[in-house]
């Protein structure tokens, strides 16, 4: 039997997995495997979404207080890889809090921060050997002596030997308990920059641009933030026995699911974190807003039909392919994967009439479409479909102009981030950005 299934079975499977695409996982250290319900997304790290990043950081406090404490009591010590950024602050501060109020203490606690610009001084406003200071460790009971984080004052011969042995220190403290990462809308973790080799340790990294652009708002001005970092390798995380990565705000959505969901690869140092079997994502609602089930939920399993759901998936579909929602055929639904919603209403027809309603009904008119940004459309005719002939003042036709939005009387939508033209009969969305 055993044999049957090594053979069979796990090939079989695999065969399976890459037919549906997206879900295979890669095991880095296998010791047990965190569980993913492959039915309802297609995310490859489980996925936890908080309200918001209060919620989110206390469950990761939790975490990491039941972890101290659990350590404690079989007088060990605990072994903690820390993250900086503006991601963490709020996870410190409940951490502070339960050491104020609920006795939780830090004795046992080994810490080992993820990075640190290159050079900068130990004291500087924008270290984050300061930001580590400034929001944990001066408030709580932690031994200084086990506080390690990479020295940006290092002088650059020595920078070799000083990334070896903050490696050698971990393993000599017995490796890291638990990592706390936050992402960088690029993907890196750490200062792990798109590139990064899954293998690679602590060592001196070039920060990209974009990277020194989103850090800028620590700095006086770009050019004074630091061209290098220290930063633990990947290798080096992944060998943690437990990662969270934590993300807030909708400015990470996009790279979230990037991470979550793609094939790992290393233009996305996050997403190779799916090689780890006991890896989680804490996020927000709004850091979660771009992930698959939220955003398409009828493409990861059953989904239930709302007039709602029925207007979001027929609008993506609708600007996707470029067509008025009232030319949607029942091919395009097969292809955009709506065939259950095409199953359970049986026309493209009868939906796109239903969907044609509900945004019309949703239009607000001038002057309650005020501060619209004109939109120049360009001269085409649509043709709609005709199905049939309905006594409704269903449009047959529509019409887009080259003109700016003068000539027509061009609404917004109460409740959808487009626009529709909506004279002289028909109705397409136009995305804000046009
Ligand atoms: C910095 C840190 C990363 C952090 C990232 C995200 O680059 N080196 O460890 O995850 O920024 O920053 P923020 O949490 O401010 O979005």
């Amino acid at each position: 039997m055993q044999v049957f299934a090594a053979t069979i079975l796990f090939p079989a499977i695999d065969i399976l997995i890459s037919l549906t695409g997206n879900k295979r996982k890669h095991i880095y250290m296998a010791t047990k495997t965190a569980p993913i319900d492959l039915a309802d997304s297609f995310e490859k790290i489980p996925v936890k979404i908080y309200p918001d990043l209060k919620e989110g950081s206390r469950f990761v406090a939790q975490q990491i207080a039941d972890l101290i404490r659990a350590k404690q009591q079989k007088k060990e010590k605990c072994v903690l890889g820390l993250a900086t950024g503006s991601t963490p602050k709020t996870l410190y501060a409940e951490l502070v809090r339960m050491h104020r109020e609920e006795k939780l203490s830090f004795k046992n606690v080994v810490t080992f921060n993820l990075d640190e610009y290159y050079p900068i001084d130990n004291k500087a406003l924008q270290s984050y050997d300061r930001f580590m200071r400034v929001n944990l460790f001066d408030h709580v009971d932690i031994n200084p002596k086990n506080i390690h984080i990479p020295n940006g004052e290092t002088r650059k011969e020595a920078i070799k030997a000083h990334c070896s042995d903050y490696e050698k220190k971990i393993k000599e403290a017995g490796g890291i308990d638990l990592q706390i990462l936050g992402i960088g809308n690029n993907g890196h973790i750490g200062f792990n920059e798109p590139g990064s080799g899954i293998y690679s340790k602590t060592r001196l990294i070039t920060l990209d641009t974009s990277t020194r652009i989103a850090n800028s708002y620590e700095f006086a001005n770009i050019s004074e933030v630091p061209r290098l970092a220290i930063t633990m390798g990947i290798g080096t995380i992944l060998q943690s026995r437990k990662i969270i990565l934590m993300a807030w705000g909708s400015g990470k959505a996009p790279v979230i699911k990037m991470a979550a969901e793609d094939d790992d690869n290393e233009h996305v140092p996050a997403s190779l974190l799916q090689n780890h079997d006991d890896v989680t994502f804490v996020v927000d609602e709004a850091a979660a807003s771009e992930l698959t089930r939220n955003k398409s939920p009828w493409l990861t399993g059953d989904c239930e039909w709302t007039p709602k759901m029925i207007k979001k998936a027929v609008v993506n579909m609708a600007l996707k392919l470029k067509k008025p929602v009232l030319s949607l055929t029942n091919a395009d639904y097969n292809e955009y994967g709506l065939s259950d919603l095409l199953v359970e209403k049986g026309d493209a027809y009868e939906i796109n009439l239903q969907v044609y309603y509900l945004l019309r009904d949703s239009i607000t008119g001038w002057p309650g479409g005020e501060n619209l940004i004109p939109i120049c459309l360009t001269t085409r005719n649509v043709q709609i479909p005709t199905r049939r002939k309905s006594s409704s003042s269903l449009p047959t036709r529509m019409m887009t102009s080259s003109a700016w939005a003068a000539p027509f009387s061009v609404c917004r939508t109460r409740d959808m981030r487009f626009m529709l033209a909506t004279r002289p009969a028909g109705i397409l969305p136009l995305p804000m950005n046009l």
